[in-house]
């Protein structure tokens, strides 16, 4: 039986949907550092426990997984907790905010290999992006083109203007880079990164807001990302995928499948899969209490996610440095 308990009381809440009543599952505890949101969960959720004090929580031996979706700052102490604790650990992207704390927490991890781990990198159960990896002709596949079109300019000067280390590549790309590892089935050798502020250098947002990357893959296959914290338009993930033969698209106009027909003819057809297909986001942390009862592989395995947390840290230097960078990934 899974005894959950959860971290931060925003996302965290989509994270209890999926969790409580999920076969053996239930949400017993959680913990809401913000005093007004504690009392008003209270009066929601009467069955579960509500806590303010981050030492009651974490040592609470009734607990066998803990979600994490507190602040990014917070991510890196929490897990070590929930480890000490010996809970499994699900945890909001990013892990934690720079490459010390991602050793730290392999080392965690290596030394308790039953405690199972997941960060929460939902695109990959989106139906749309599903069929697109289905299709892709590894062989043939050489440009992707994908940008997170965010759309929520207001959000940056909420806690993410507070958070020290705060990164776009962190909070955004990482979602797009995820994804286009996961369709490429590898991971990216080189980046280099341009950013800017233009639109938030008067605010109190002090980071980058709007950010380009070229990540080289094995093969020599390019993957040009953005993030744009600022745009105007509807929060998206806009996709481009070139191969030989074929293209995939799929933005505001809809999604689409390029053939080439005679000569420069061709063939277009319209999709119609599911996007943003949020009904199926449960289904990551899903699995992930699938693979803790049936103790079997997580979907995600431990090395991916800390690859992905590497290539996302050195796409932060590059973009320091002014230079492209080799990636040089975690032992
Ligand atoms: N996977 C995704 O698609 C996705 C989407 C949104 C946010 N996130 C991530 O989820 C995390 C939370 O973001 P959010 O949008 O829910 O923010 P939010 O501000 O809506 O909610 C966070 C809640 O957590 C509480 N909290 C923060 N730190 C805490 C701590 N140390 N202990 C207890 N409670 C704490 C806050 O009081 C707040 O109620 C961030 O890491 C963010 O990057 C992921």
């Amino acid at each position: 039986m899974i005894r959950a308990g959860i971290v931060g009381s925003g996302i965290g809440l989509k994270h209890f949907n999926a969790i409580n009543n999920y076969r053996e599952s239930k949400v017993v505890c959680i913990l809401e550092k913000n005093k007004k949101k504690a009392k008003l969960l209270k009066k929601k959720y009467k069955d579960v426990k509500i806590v303010t004090d981050e030492k009651v929580f974490f040592k609470d031996k009734n607990l066998n997984l803990i979600s994490i979706a507190s602040y990014d700052e917070y991510h890196f102490q929490q897990i070590l907790k929930s480890i000490n604790n010996n809970c499994h650990v699900i945890v909001e992207k990013p892990v934690c905010l720079d490459k010390s704390q991602l050793k730290k927490i392999k080392e965690a991890l290596e030394k308790n290999p039953k405690i199972k781990f997941i960060s929460n990198l939902v695109l990959r159960e989106n139906e749309l992006f599903k069929k697109i990896k289905n299709k892709i002709n590894l062989k043939e596949v050489y440009h992707i083109d994908a940008s997170y079109l965010w759309g929520r300019r207001e959000k940056l000067f909420q806690w993410r203007s507070k958070t020290k280390n705060y990164s776009l590549t962190l909070g955004a790309t990482i979602h797009i880079l995820d994804l286009v590892c996961w369709m490429l089935e590898s991971m990216p050798i080189s980046v280099v990164a341009k950013t800017n502020n233009k639109i938030t250098k008067k605010t109190k947002f002090k980071k980058f807001s709007f950010a380009s990357y070229i990540f080289t893959f094995p093969n020599n296959v390019i993957a040009s990302l953005k993030a744009d914290a600022v745009c105007t338009h509807p929060h998206f993930h806009e996709l481009k995928v070139f191969q030989k033969n074929q293209t995939f698209i799929s933005n505001l106009n809809g999604q689409f499948e390029i053939k080439r027909a005679i000569g420069n003819h061709y063939k277009i057809t319209n999709k119609n899969y599911e996007y943003p297909d949020k009904k199926n986001r449960k289904k990551l942390i899903q699995k992930f209490i699938d693979a803790i009862l049936d103790k079997t592989v997580t979907t995600i395995s431990k090395k991916s996610i800390f690859d992905l947390m590497t290539a996302c840290f050195y796409a932060d230097l590059s973009e320091k440095k002014g230079k492209e960078l080799k990636i040089n990934y975690l032992k």
